[in-house]
């Protein structure tokens, strides 16, 4: 195990438990005898749950697992995803039920129904077929949380084109390296987006992003924030097309094909642990299969009856897996938000909640903290009583987080479940279930039915309870990521080498079993850092920032934060011929991470050195510089090639701290 961090160590001492109310148990969707279901029978068990959906032909094997790590799961089977979202919930008289609320962050609002759904995404299909996009073809989709976006990943999902979708705040070369990397055919983007109540720009940044970019045939434009944004739209005659040209004058009739239960459904880009970043690969039948039942099983939902919300961007998996295609498939009355929580004002959330009754609300960690920060006087002005299910995922929630979440939202009754999972699990994995299971503060407790998950050591021994190591799954999943796209090689070395001999899929994370054997998770193990829930890999940042010119060597570490649950920390050497590292080569180095990468990625603070500590081989220590970029005693130093390298970067240890 690598070290923990003391926030993490502090997790290990909660001791409180809150079972659920007989009340809310009686009426559960899950019960506790799902468990021992689950294990009598697995593939009888997944088969149950396949069943929740509609297949044009049923599977004749529920898993194939001879070619692992390549699963196929319900195999022979054939289905149409978005038919299953959408189409179904119509035909079975719910086309009125509306699908989603959106909220537009100035204020503007639409109601979709199931049957206006329907229309929207056949037309999307139509237009996309109409420009020659067919199965097996790539569309990367940039857009903000507008309903389009959805209509937009449904309708390749419909004609069997598989949706890259990268996040709205990633730059022109992230977006680039994606479109290329997948060969995309088409881009979906909108002129701009809103943003803390201003309109930005977001056609200009694709437009740079395209420059040369040979596979990519047509641009769809979204018309968001249109005369709210200066000046004219940048537009590449013969290239470029109006989403509301294109796609409203289509028809709304569009006949949902059959595809292969393992028919690749998407691609979604994350970090590694080295530059590039993998493309996840998700196939159909299995991963609507499992996210359609976690949904169920996790949020306790009652289509019809409740409205959920799930907070995340449709960028990340969690914007996949719990706005589009689980709640969907579960026909759902969902909120769509599309802005940021503090826009026009702190309780904006808490606004909507009451608004349209919100029953079940599902966010981040680093966003609950935020709100304690805000103060508890916020959504105490609100009338929450809507809300029953509580859930987080991102990273590790910690107990006072927990604990404020259930009392000042969820009026200290609401079930709180903390879910583990990952872009490549698709689903998730880890939960609590909310009328079955007392809930502890701060762990994600166990495997859900139908899941095997383990902590093992070193040798892929399975630790006693009250031990800590690495957790792995045990057995193939069906919402498992098929590979990493256009290179098995690094998929097999990246999960599945580790513990090879055992066939265990590695997740990167530590974790530790309680004495009662609940499963705590203690953040990555490898050089991934978890930045308000996202993913970023310091060799990311590390080449981002090595590739300007004043930088000679980079070296990037997550520190503990207390908002974010980790910030970036940079070590960087300038050039010899570069000028000191004052603030505003700080700011312009930080500005440009933030031009490479997104953001997101812009480091917390940048510290320049002379020297970064180096083992004897060349290896840098970053434990050395976790220590000092957490304030904390510098550990032991006798494996440095040059010991006194760590008192010159402590001693400079304030210099470039932003904000
Ligand atoms: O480290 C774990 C952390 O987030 C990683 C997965 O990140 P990503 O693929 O971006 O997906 C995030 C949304 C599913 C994991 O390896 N993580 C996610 N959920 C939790 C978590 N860590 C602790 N507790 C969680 N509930």
């Amino acid at each position: 195990m690598t070290e923990q961090s003391p926030a993490l160590d502090n997790l290990l001492t909660e001791s409180r438990t809150f079972p659920p109310s007989d009340e809310f148990a009686g009426q559960a969707n899950a019960k506790a005898d799902m468990y021992a279901t689950a294990d009598a029978d697995r593939e009888q068990f997944w088969a149950g749950q396949a069943e929740r959906l509609s297949w044009d032909t049923k599977w004749s094997q529920v898993l194939d697992w001879t070619n692992a790590p390549f699963a196929k799961w319900f195999v022979g089977g054939k289905l149409n995803v978005a038919y299953n979202c959408v189409d179904r919930h119509v035909e079975s008289g719910h086309g009125d039920q509306v699908a989603i609320h959106w909220v537009g962050e100035p204020g503007d609002t639409r109601d979709i129904t199931y049957a206006q759904l329907k229309d929207e995404v056949s037309k999307a299909a139509n237009a996309l077929s109409s420009l020659g996009v067919v199965a097996g073809d790539v569309v990367a989709i940039q857009l903000q949380m507008v309903p389009e976006a959805i209509f937009a990943m449904l309708a390749c999902a419909r004609i069997g084109a598989l949706h890259s979708v990268v996040f709205g705040g990633f730059s022109p070369t992230a977006l680039r390296a994606r479109v290329d990397d997948a060969a995309a055919k088409i881009v979906i983007t909108s002129d701009g987006q809103y943003r803390r109540g201003k309109a930005a720009p977001m056609k200009a940044n694709v437009d740079e992003a395209l420059q040369g970019a040979e596979t990519v045939q047509k641009v769809i434009v979204v018309r968001r924030t249109g005369s709210d944004l200066e000046g004219e739209t940048p537009w590449t005659e013969g290239r470029d097309l109006w989403w509301h040209e294109l796609v409203d004058g289509q028809s709304t009739e569009h006949k949902p094909e059959a595809f292969d239960s393992e028919h690749p459904l998407f691609i979604l880009y994350t970090s590694g642990t080295t530059g590039k970043p993998k493309g996840i690969l998700h196939t159909s039948g299995g991963y609507l299969t499992q996210t359609a039942y976690t949904h169920n099983v996790v949020f306790d939902h009652k289509p019809g009856e409740d409205v959920y919300w799930c907070t995340a961007d449709i960028g990340w998996i969690t914007g996949h897996s719990y706005i589009v295609y689980g709640p969907l498939a579960n026909r759902v009355t969902q909120v769509v938000y599309e802005g940021t929580p503090n826009t026009p004002h702190e309780g904006r959330h808490w606004e909507i909640i009451q608004k349209y009754k919100v029953s079940i609300y599902y966010t981040a960690p680093t966003l609950i903290r935020t709100f304690m920060k805000w103060g508890e006087d916020i959504p105490a002005k609100y009338d929450l009583s809507s809300l029953r299910v509580l859930g987080s995922v991102g990273e590790p929630i910690n107990p006072e987080a927990w604990i404020w979440y259930r009392d000042k939202i969820g009026a200290n009754k609401t079930p709180v479940v903390d879910t583990w999972w990952q872009t490549e699990t698709g689903a998730i994995m880890i939960s609590p279930l909310p009328g079955v299971t007392a809930a502890k503060p701060g762990s994600a407790q166990r495997a859900l039915p139908g899941i095997s998950a383990k902590v093992v050591d070193d040798t892929g021994t399975e630790v006693p309870h009250g031990g800590g190591g690495y957790l792995v799954l045990d057995k193939p999943w069906p919402s498992m990521l098929r590979g990493v796209w256009g290179d098995d090689e690094r998929f097999r070395d990246t999960y599945w080498s580790r513990f090879s001999e055992q066939g265990y899929y590695f997740a990167g994370d530590g974790a530790k079993y309680d004495e009662d054997g609940d499963i705590w998770l203690l953040g990555r193990v490898d050089d991934v850092m978890n930045v308000s829930g996202h993913r970023i890999s310091t060799t990311e940042v590390e080449s981002a920032l090595v590739s300007h010119p004043t930088v000679a060597e980079a070296a990037v570490v997550g520190a503990t934060d207390p908002t974010t649950g980790q910030g970036i920390v940079a070590f960087v050497i300038l050039r010899g011929n570069a000028v000191d590292g004052g603030d505003d080569a700080v700011q312009e180095l930080r500005n440009h991470v933030a031009k490479e990468i997104g953001p997101i990625a812009k480091p917390r603070q940048i510290m320049v050195v002379a020297e970064l500590p180096k083992t004897r081989s060349g290896k840098i220590m970053r434990r050395l510089l976790r220590d000092v970029a957490e304030n904390r005693q510098i550990g032991d130093v006798t494996t440095l090639a040059d010991s006194s390298v760590m008192d010159l970067i402590s001693s400079g240890l304030n210099s470039g701290k932003e904000e």
